[in-house]
């Protein structure tokens, strides 16, 4: 039986084993899927060990995707355009990265919402790993403009640079997108508005932004999930947006993209998403 798993610290509140053993049920997969939670200092042994043990792939999720990406032998274009890796696939003594946090964002967006992004406007909230993750998906889908704006400026000024010197975006594409801190955001509907910053995990206070990012045809989308709407969801919806999502299709569809990558078959994902939304809701 194949083995995969996740790694993270900590590690216990992952969905990731149920959502994995459930595509492979459904797709008839002979695999096994665990949690690895080494300590901060034990990332790289605990990869290698379990690759040695014949392991076939990895998950990763907070704090070690810089690292696994670091790591690896060979890495994407959407690991490089990210600086990071979600998923580690082990062959033949060589370790590949990828992250498909981008397109399970994308996918949730345009397939399960079917919210079109192409000549679209999106603002991005946040320049730590959550936003760069996704930046290179959004900006393939054609936006007019993606704005990435961030409560420390400079941070969203690097992050897009350093996308620019990956090298992995044409200079057309980069072209829609800029950089700029919260307060530069002009008082103007955008189309989305997506919230990537950790602010309702740390308990802080919503990204301030101006109230007319928001319009009625907005879809705001925030990657955090939870039972009830997010603090960002219910501040949009205040300042009049309709469309509000959380990122829980998100994290079916990265899951997803994972799943094709190790195991070469795509699994459905709305009866998982499904599953998921009624145990959050219970
Ligand atoms: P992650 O990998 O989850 O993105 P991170 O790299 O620590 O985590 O980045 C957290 C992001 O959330 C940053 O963009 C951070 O803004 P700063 O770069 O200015 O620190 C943002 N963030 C966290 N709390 C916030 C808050 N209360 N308001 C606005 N932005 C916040």
């Amino acid at each position: 039986m194949d083995r995969y798993a996740v790694i993270g610290h900590p590690v216990a509140h992952s969905r990731s084993p149920q959502i994995h053993t459930l595509f492979a049920e459904a797709t008839r997969q002979d695999m096994c899927y665990e949690r690895i939670g080494p300590e901060l200092d034990q990332f790289e042994v605990a990869v290698t060990q379990f690759m040695a043990e014949g392991g076939k792939g990895l998950n990763v999720t907070l704090p070690f995707k810089e690292r696994a990406f670091a790591l690896a032998d060979v890495q994407s274009a959407r690991a490089r355009a990210a600086g990071a890796a979600n998923t580690l696939t082990f062959y033949k003594g060589e370790i590949f990265a990828d992250n498909t946090d981008g397109v399970g964002l994308v996918r949730d967006i345009v397939q399960n919402q079917h919210f079109t992004l192409a000549h679209r406007s999106i603002l991005l909230l946040g320049a730590g790993g959550a936003a760069r993750g996704v930046i290179q998906l959004l900006l393939a889908e054609g936006p007019i403009r993606l704005i990435i704006a961030n409560r420390t400026a400079g941070r969203a000024l690097t992050v897009l640079s350093e996308l620019r010197a990956s090298g992995v975006v044409s200079e057309d594409l980069l072209a829609h997108c800029q950089a700029c801190g919260l307060e530069s955001i002009s008082a103007e509907h955008f189309d989305v508005v997506i919230n990537a910053t950790s602010s309702s995990l740390s308990g802080g206070s919503t990204p301030g932004v101006p109230a007319e990012v928001f319009g009625p045809e907005t879809l705001a989308y925030d990657m955090v999930y939870g039972k009830g709407l997010t603090p960002f969801l219910a501040l949009a919806r205040t300042h009049g947006a309709l469309l509000l999502s959380d990122g829980l299709g998100m994290l079916v569809e990265q899951a997803a993209e994972s799943f094709y990558l190790w195991r070469n078959v795509f699994p459905h994902t709305a009866p998982v998403l499904q599953q998921l939304r009624v145990e959050l809701l219970e």
